[in-house]
């Protein structure tokens, strides 16, 4: 009996707090509101389609007025559109992101999944998953075979649905399979994006099929436009780190220039080591220059060849990375990698999507400016360049003649 009494000491003291609170309503309701918010109001996984009924009592009418307060705080879901939502990536990523990993715990998530029609009944058993998960801020799904439909109103589009390499392909192999699924998907999104659409583009070989589909949606700037060269980045830390033997988040300034191909140049040069250069930090030069800038370029063909499937849960992992690179501030000093559209820098040709290191305020972001090749940057950047301008000249077809 005797552990009891503490827990109906603190069942009636919550009695009285809870009777005191509503006997000061409204005031106190409204300070409290902000703490109550997550207890009495989660938004229910498909919320859009049954009509939500928010308040409507009347000034007695205590509890209605709080579902009310706390739906009024919540902010309006934010509409992510992934592609492949089905496949390994997809499965992967939608939870991250319906968990709040990739907008915050608070940022309320429409999701807006886009899968071919045979792979529609897998793409249910997701959104069953979804369900299951109870995740609060779940606002709603979408589930289509409708690219339009799937990007109506979005704010980002992850473009991720498309065939992965087996062992033994070149991700340019892809072209001729993937290609064509971009200029559509460009033209739909112009169609039914928001206006403040940002797109990020997973699918093989990403580069170009970014290139193809921003060249179908002249609507859409050309600074909306991403495709991932994150993972490589988030690959050549932990290559940086394990061979320096310091923990990752030590490592920073990693750029990978050009191609998510075997030609990137995963830049360990204007790279850092707990603010140091690493060339000073790691005297293993040769590994630098050599086995390092190998390791990151045929790591995805490595973990094919061991995982018999292409990188699925670390390229979910880069995505959230590569979103939250954009969204927030980058930490002054530092970088990240993402292709973006030239405007000539580095003397890259205008108009390729090109993995620069990019730093961002949150809202807008930029190539970093001035950094310092040696020549055999320069050579591997040149290298690269000309890989993606033979890539261009391969998906001619895909996109429209003038450009
Ligand atoms: P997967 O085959 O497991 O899944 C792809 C999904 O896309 C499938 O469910 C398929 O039905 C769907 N799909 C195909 N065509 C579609 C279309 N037109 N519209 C919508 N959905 C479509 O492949 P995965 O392992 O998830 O990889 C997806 C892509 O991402 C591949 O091209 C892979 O090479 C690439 N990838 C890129 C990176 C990177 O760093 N950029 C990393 C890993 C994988
Ligand atoms: C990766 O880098 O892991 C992906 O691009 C998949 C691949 O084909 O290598």
């Amino acid at each position: 009996m005797g552990p009891r009494v503490p827990k109906l000491v603190a069942a009636f003291v919550a009695g009285i707090v809870v009777a005191a609170v509503f006997a000061l309503a409204p005031t106190s309701l409204l300070v409290l509101a902000p703490i109550l918010a997550p207890i009495v109001a989660p938004i229910p996984a498909h919320a859009q389609d049954q009509p939500h009924s928010c308040g409507g009592g009347g000034p007695q009418d205590t509890t209605p007025q709080l579902v009310s307060m706390s739906a009024g705080m919540a902010s309006t879901p934010i509409q992510v559109a992934v592609t492949g939502a089905a496949g390994q990536i997809g499965y992967a990523l939608v939870f991250r992101i319906a968990s709040g990993q990739m907008f915050g715990p608070d940022q309320p998530i429409a999701l807006r999944m886009l899968e071919i029609e045979p792979a529609l009944k897998s793409l249910e058993g997701v959104a069953m998953e979804l369900d299951d998960c109870a995740f609060p801020m779940l606002a709603s799904m979408e589930l289509t075979s409708n690219a339009e439909k799937a990007f109506e109103g979005a704010n980002w589009a992850l473009l991720v649905g498309a065939a992965p390499r087996k062992q033994g392909m070149e991700r340019s192999d892809l072209l001729a399979v993937n290609g064509g699924i971009f200029g559509p998907q460009g033209k739909a999104l112009a169609k039914t994006a928001a206006a403040n659409i940002r797109i990020l583009v997973v699918g093989n070989p990403c580069n170009t099929n970014a290139y193809i589909a921003r060249l179908n949606a002249p609507e859409i700037a050309a600074e909306r436009w991403f495709a991932m060269t994150r993972l490589d980045e988030n690959r050549a830390r932990s290559q940086l780190a394990q061979k320096a033997k310091v923990p990752v988040a030590a490592i920073s300034n990693v750029g990978v220039w050009g191609n998510h191909s075997t030609t990137q140049y995963p830049d360990a040069r204007n790279a850092r080591i707990a603010g140091l250069p690493v060339f000073d930090v790691i005297s293993d030069h040769g590994w630098l220059k050599g086995k390092f800038i190998e390791t990151v370029q045929k790591r995805g063909a490595a973990v094919i060849e061991a995982r018999g499937a292409s990188s699925a849960a670390s390229a979910a992992n880069a995505v959230i990375d590569s979103v939250a690179s954009l969204r927030t501030a980058t930490p002054w000093g530092d970088w990240h990698s993402l292709a973006v559209v030239s405007h000539g820098e580095y003397s890259v040709p205008e108009g390729l999507q090109f993995g620069f290191p990019v730093r961002s305020d949150g809202e807008h972001w930029e190539v970093v400016p001035d950094l310092k090749h040696d020549d055999d940057g320069w050579d591997r950047i040149k290298k690269t360049t000309h890989e993606l301008l033979q890539e261009q000249e391969m998906v001619k077809g895909l996109v429209p003649a003038q450009a």
